[in-house]
């Protein structure tokens, strides 16, 4: 007898998917989402997902290693598909059986699918429009994220509530749709569940918890912060097409304008590829996340949160955060 049978019921098929007690994932956050969290996520009952980030598989392969000595529980591993060793880190996931490969950050390349089902890894994706989700779910994708811009990171131009409406209905009879970006409440996720959504993804409202290895001073950020402090990065050379990415305001968000055309410039005098000038920006996040997360710098680093940051208030252990939100969905469900 599950202590919130409503909401339990709406994540059935997540949780079977998940192979998990609640079919809540924290979403992998470079840095932030590392052995510490995710074992707790996972320990509670949540999905914890590592972020490989820019990890060599190295790391990658001491970071799975060290999670499993911290869980017995299912966790996943998030890849971006545009890392140049791809295909090594899958390898160092085929070698540790890992269960779970989302796979982040682009269309996934040739093979990369095929890889990760050849050792029979479900393979999680994200897909920013209806038909792109239908083309990766018929290839091999196993289920699916969808994230609205009022998210932490990097983040597309629709909101989560507009997704849902259009992916929910259309999919959720025959796939499975996980809806992430700006929850924060439980009410929001029996919203999304009542829609049709098997499960959740959230990112801001794990960050600064208790297991979390985040500075002090990055959980701090986050408690003064509200809504409106979450910005979205602004494109300055319409060459340059870089993500956006939603952070709180600072010194940091500044240097990423300069950084751009920094590197628009780069694109007229040596004539770097595309490729290489996107991978530049990335390299660029990826060490001024680093600055905030682990090195406590606040004002020049990049301090990636979501809208939902305004109902971080403290550090709370991963358990009491995710009992709320299962209560508060659970309480809302009752209402109905
Ligand atoms: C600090 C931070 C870092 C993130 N890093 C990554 C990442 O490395 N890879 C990724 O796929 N998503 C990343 N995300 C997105 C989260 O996985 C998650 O989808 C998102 O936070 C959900 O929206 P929410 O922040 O509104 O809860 C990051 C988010 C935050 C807040």
């Amino acid at each position: 007898m599950t202590t919130y049978p409503k909401t339990a019921a709406l994540m059935a098929r997540g949780r079977a998917f998940l192979g998990t007690e609640h079919a809540i994932l924290c979403g992998a956050m470079s840095w932030v989402s590392e052995r510490n969290l995710v074992s707790a996520i996972s320990n509670a009952g949540g999905f914890g997902v590592i972020a490989c980030g820019a990890m060599t598989p190295e790391l990658l392969d001491a970071e799975i290693a060290a999670t499993r000595a911290l869980t017995s529980k299912p966790f996943g591993v998030n890849l971006i598909t545009m890392h140049p060793q791809l295909f090594e880190l899958i390898e160092v996931c085929a070698r540790h059986s890992v269960g779970h490969v989302v796979l982040a950050g682009g269309i996934p390349p040739k093979g990369s699918l095929e890889a990760i089902k050849a050792f029979d890894a479900k393979v999680i994706v994200f897909a920013p429009t209806l038909a792109l989700a239908k083309k990766l779910l018929r290839s091999g994708g196993d289920a699916l994220v969808i994230e609205g811009m009022e998210a932490g990171g990097h983040i597309g131009p629709v909101s989560t509530s507009v997704l849902a409406q259009e992916f929910l209905p259309e999919l959720s009879a025959d796939h499975l749709v996980f809806v992430a970006g700006g929850i924060g409440r439980g009410e929001a996720i029996a919203g999304y569940l009542e829609m049709g959504a098997v499960g959740v993804q959230l990112g801001t409202r794990f960050a600064c918890a208790t297991e979390s290895i985040a500075h002090p001073e990055f959980k701090k950020a986050f408690f003064r912060a509200g809504a409106r402090d979450a910005v979205a990065s602004v494109q300055v050379d319409p060459r340059l097409p870089v993500i956006p990415v939603r952070a709180l305001k600072n010194k940091g968000t500044e240097h990423f304008t300069a950084k751009q055309r920094e590197v628009a410039g780069l694109l007229d005098t040596d004539g770097i590829e595309m490729i290489e000038a996107q991978l530049q920006i990335e390299h660029y996040w990826a060490g001024a996340l680093r600055r905030a997360v682990i090195d406590g710098d606040i004002e020049n680093g990049s301090l990636m949160a979501g809208q939902s940051v305004g109902m971080v208030k403290a550090e709370e252990p991963v358990a009491d955060i995710i009992g709320q939100l299962m209560a508060e969905s659970e309480a809302a469900l009752a209402r109905r």
